[in-house]
């Protein structure tokens, strides 16, 4: 348990509203916000202010469930002797926002650090939900470093169809393969799509939202066991006004992000990532918290401490369960006490809860074994994700869980080398490029091809599109073959069970190698030795490179919006959390 508490009268929030230095403004301040009803009083009487950072919107209805969750937040703040000030976040959706939701992730960010330093705020409760909405506000909470407390809008109740579970995003990829083989038609499609989100709430599928929640949890930015709790359950409510209670009791002890994301924390994360069998944009996201709070973490600590861990939990895509099936088998205590009886959690990482994670965790249990695997039976052994580096780029990850039996024996199948497969190489420049060419017969992709997706990273399609994982044409479908190994520089959804490898950087568009390979060349990846390489000479690559850079470059499209292009300007790369690079020098502003 954390013992150190704050004096009332250093709240930051005495700087607007109590400042005996600077009648002049205070006054100001006060005029202002008494103009909603508080009193002189209230506002003076040292009583902690708390933003409630609102993620929610009619653009955002993954996190909309927000707009009612926020009113039992409120009475939390309040009950606990603390004054609720709620603001709204820019809106994150997934699938909604053109180009790319990954290009509004370091706009989300800038705003909220804007928000927290400039108002009058002394703790904060994040409302974390749609995919990269959890980052920004994550990565926000580290930059200022004001006491702060995630609350997770929790998942979608299960869909179902014809007596089978549908997952959000999952069903997308099956009903792309029967719509392309005639098998449904266009409103089959869309009905198919629909029945997999049933209720408000995020995916219910182990994509990046259900990772993200969870790793928020597994980083102690959550109140223990909250992170699964199915959006429209009445344990959702509770555990939103017991959020808004811990959240100024935080002020009071002055339990700050800094406090909590450690290292430890999140190599803790990493280990449950690959429990959970979690988003390959969970690398890219964590790292970027890091970097905002200036803890080390490299894409190296994801092979070192993630890929041995086994995969426990059952869902989609890796798996066959949905969310609400994750919460009634104990959701992220069960999963990390189970860790913590193989030691590979550091169990002293302190949560905001002021108690330290193995305190939370260690009397869960797991409530139903087909959903969440016991250690000894897990549903893949070695799940985490492997690092491959080589003349094509110089970091890019696979998801080793969601490899199939199909992959394995198409792939890996040679007794001399089984983590080793070669083939010649199918090339896309961008996502429509791809969506133009792939069903063309005269491309010639037979069941060796492996595709190649490039300019689709951080800066070639601003903020880097979810588009790696591509369908074979519609011809090796009918006989059978459901995926190719794909390649690119951007990234891909976390409902997808395609074993892509991806996130590669240096992009194409910064000059990175996958600039310069070719239709045809012959490319050879080993899973073991974690190398991919295009199998040409060094010269040919020196002399490919020379010729590209005469030319001008690698070409992407123009930017189409001001934010694109100033994103561009400064966006990082992918392996190292694709942030606004410099940004990261602007830490604990809080404390200045
Ligand atoms: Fe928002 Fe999946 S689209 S959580
Ligand atoms: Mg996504």
């Amino acid at each position: 348990m954390i013992e150190k508490t704050k004096a009332p009268g250093k709240l930051r929030s005495r700087a607007w509203f109590d400042n005996p230095d600077n009648v002049d403004m205070t006054a100001l301040y006060l005029e202002r916000y008494l103009n909603f009803g508080l009193s002189l009083e209230e506002l003076r009487s040292g009583k902690p202010i708390i933003g409630i950072a609102q993620t929610g919107s009619d653009l955002s209805p993954c996190n909309r469930h927000h707009l009612v969750l926020a009113e039992r937040v409120r009475e939390g703040i309040r009950e606990a002797g603390g004054i609720p000030f709620e603001f709204p976040v820019h809106p994150i959706q997934e699938t909604g926002k053109r180009p790319t939701a990954g290009l509004d992730r370091n706009l989300a960010y800038l705003g909220l650090v804007e928000v927290l330093y400039g108002y009058p705020l002394d703790g904060v409760v994040l409302t974390i939900g749609c995919d990269k909405v959890t980052p920004a506000c994550l990565m926000a909470a580290a930059t200022v470093n004001i006491p702060a407390v995630a609350l997770s809008v929790g998942p979608m109740l299960n869909g179902w169809h014809k007596g089978e579970r549908t997952g959000s995003g999952t069903i997308v990829w099956r009903a792309r393969e029967l719509l392309a083989t005639g098998e449904i038609d266009e409103l089959g499609f869309i009905k198919l799509v629909a029945s997999s989100a049933p209720s408000t709430g995020y995916c219910n599928t182990m994509g990046t939202a259900t990772t993200m929640n969870s790793l928020t949890e597994a980083l102690g930015m959550s109140l223990p066991g909250s992170a699964a709790i199915p959006a429209p359950y009445r344990d959702r409510q509770q555990v939103a006004y017991e959020t808004g209670r811990r959240i100024v009791k935080m002020v009071h002890e002055d339990l700050k992000p800094s406090d909590i994301l450690t290292r430890d924390a999140f190599l803790n994360a990493i280990v449950v990532n690959s429990a959970i069998g979690g988003s390959t944009n969970a690398p890219i996201h964590l790292a970027a918290i890091a970097r905002h709070v200036g803890a080390e973490l490299s894409i190296d600590d994801w092979q070192r401490h993630g890929h041995h861990v086994p995969l426990l939990v059952n869902l989609q895509p890796a798996g066959e369960y949905l969310g609400e099936d994750y919460y009634r088998a104990g959701g992220v205590p069960a999963v990390v006490a189970e860790l913590m009886r193989q030691g590979l959690i550091r169990e002293d990482a302190l949560t905001v809860n002021g108690r330290t994670i193995g305190d939370n965790c260690r009397n869960a249990v797991i409530e139903d074994e087909r959903v969440i695997r016991p250690f000894a039976e897990p549903l893949k052994e070695e799940a985490g994700f492997i690092v491959l580096r080589g003349n094509l780029f110089d970091s890019a990850i696979m998801k080793t869980s969601v490899i199939s039996a199909e992959f394995r024996e198409r792939y890996l199948c040679n007794p001399d080398d089984p983590d080793a497969f070669e083939g010649p190489a199918v090339v896309f420049d961008g996502p429509e490029d791809y969506h133009a060419r792939i069903d063309d017969p005269s491309l010639d992709i037979t069941p060796e091809t492996l595709m190649f997706m490039r300019g689709a990273g951080p800066i070639g399609y601003p903020g880097a599109a979810e588009v790696v994982n591509m369908r074979p044409p519609a011809y090796l479908i009918r006989e059978g073959v459901h995926a190719l190994p794909c390649i690119g520089d951007g990234r891909q959804s976390g409902t997808s069970g395609s074993p892509s490898i991806l996130n590669a950087s240096p992009e194409a568009a910064a000059m990175g190698g996958l600039a310069l390979i070719r239709t045809g060349d012959r490319v050879r990846i080993d899973l073991k030795r974690g190398t991919a390489d295009v199998l040409i000479s060094d010269e040919e690559l020196a002399e490919r490179r020379r010729a590209l850079a005469e030319a001008g470059g690698y070409r992407y499209p123009k930017s189409q919006t001001p934010w694109q292009a100033i994103q561009r300007s400064l966006v990082g790369q992918l392996e190292t959390g694709a942030i606004l690079e410099g940004a990261e020098q602007f830490q604990r502003l809080a404390q200045e």
